[in-house]
């Protein structure tokens, strides 16, 4: 039998700094620290981000090996998040993971975080979940990005569309900080829309061409909606809150969810996935099935742990580069693009 592939992933691209251990695809571990720090200043300080994994990421490596029974001797491979993303974020993952491959004499290799949140859907865990068939398309929706990628391989991908302005989940957070929320808003606007009346306040729908996606005008106009309101009653967020969150967060679904629909049905696709942050917003997980039940397609979207940053998705596609002989150098340097 040959020897199980056991891959450790580090994550530092933004403000999470995660670690996991792969045994074959399989997760044994997978730690991730989070940085409160940036709560109070509305979104992520680089700064901040590079010290706070400094302080990080000993301890979340060292948990990760230890939670998967794993001595370090014993790895095959050491997988790092080489790009896109903040570069003082990035470094610190870079030489963490060089000088670990250096000192244990194993191979390297560098991971594009977009393509790592596509790979979250192969990822196993015990839990008995379907993966996307070849060929499928994939809303890759995160803080960063939105794409829209048609799969045909690990990895064989190619993205066609994109933002044209801001990301997904930067409209989440964007709108998020209107409402006084601290950052990252998106999972407290899922949370707050709870009861909320999703078509109580009307957003401009963008007028992109093809399969691209713009927000900002949904942000703008969200800012006007909520300066207007507190023109005329300074009570107007609270009152409205609920409503306020259940609209904004339909407006970027509905986007999304446009998108995907036009995108897979001119490819042909029969099967749609989704993965990144934003992935774990329950209307568009439940818009996002409903879709794909309606058009007969099989839909595919990770547990919410795997959608968010995380070490295994980097550890997974880590598995795949290693498979396919594609290690880089130990002079290897991040890549913010
Ligand atoms: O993939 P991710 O963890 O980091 C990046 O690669 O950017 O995505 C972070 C983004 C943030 O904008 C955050 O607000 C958003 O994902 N997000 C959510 C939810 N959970 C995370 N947005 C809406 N609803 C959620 N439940
Ligand atoms: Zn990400």
């Amino acid at each position: 039998m040959p020897s199980p592939l056991i891959v450790l992933g580090i994550e530092s691209s933004c403000d999470e700094t995660a670690a996991a251990v792969l045994v074959d695809g399989r997760t044994r571990s997978n730690v991730v620290a989070g940085q409160e720090v940036h709560a109070q200043w509305g979104g992520v300080v680089p700064e901040l981000a590079s010290r706070a994994h400094q302080e990080h990421i000993v301890p979340v490596v060292d948990t990760a090996l230890r939670q998967a029974g794993v001595a370090r001797q014993d790895l095959s491979a050491v997988a790092f998040t080489q790009g896109p993303g903040l570069i003082g974020a990035l470094l610190v993952g870079t030489c963490f993971a060089r000088s670990l491959a250096q000192g244990l004499g194993i191979p390297l290799l560098g991971v594009d975080h977009m393509q790592a949140h596509v790979l979250a859907h192969f990822i196993r865990d015990g839990e008995d979940r379907p993966i996307p068939p070849f060929p499928f398309l994939n809303l890759t929706v995160s803080g960063g990005h939105t794409l829209l990628v048609l799969v045909s391989g690990p990895l064989e991908m190619k993205v066609i569309g994109t933002t044209v302005d801001d990301a997904a989940g930067e409209a989440f957070d964007k709108a998020a900080k209107v409402l006084g929320l601290p950052y990252p808003g998106g999972p407290l606007i899922d949370r707050n829309a709870i009861g909320g009346d999703p078509r109580r306040f009307k957003l401009p729908m963008p007028q992109v061409p093809g399969t691209d996606f713009s927000f900002s005008g949904i942000k703008t106009a969200f800012n006007l909606l909520v300066q207007r309101g507190l023109r005329d009653d300074p009570a107007f967020i609270q009152k409205e809150h609920a409503h306020l969150c259940a609209s904004l967060q339909q407006s970027i679904v509905d986007v999304l969810l446009r998108k995907v629909q036009k995108a897979a049905r001119s490819l042909g696709v029969r099967s749609i996935a989704m993965s990144g942050g934003v992935s774990a917003n329950s209307a568009l997980r439940a818009q996002f099935a409903a879709l794909a039940e309606r058009e007969g397609w099989g839909a595919y979207v990770p547990p919410p742990a795997y959608c968010t940053d995380n070490g295994a998705m980097v550890a997974m596609a880590g598995h795949y580069l290693l498979k396919a002989g594609r290690t880089v150098g130990l002079d290897a340097i991040p890549h913010t693009r």
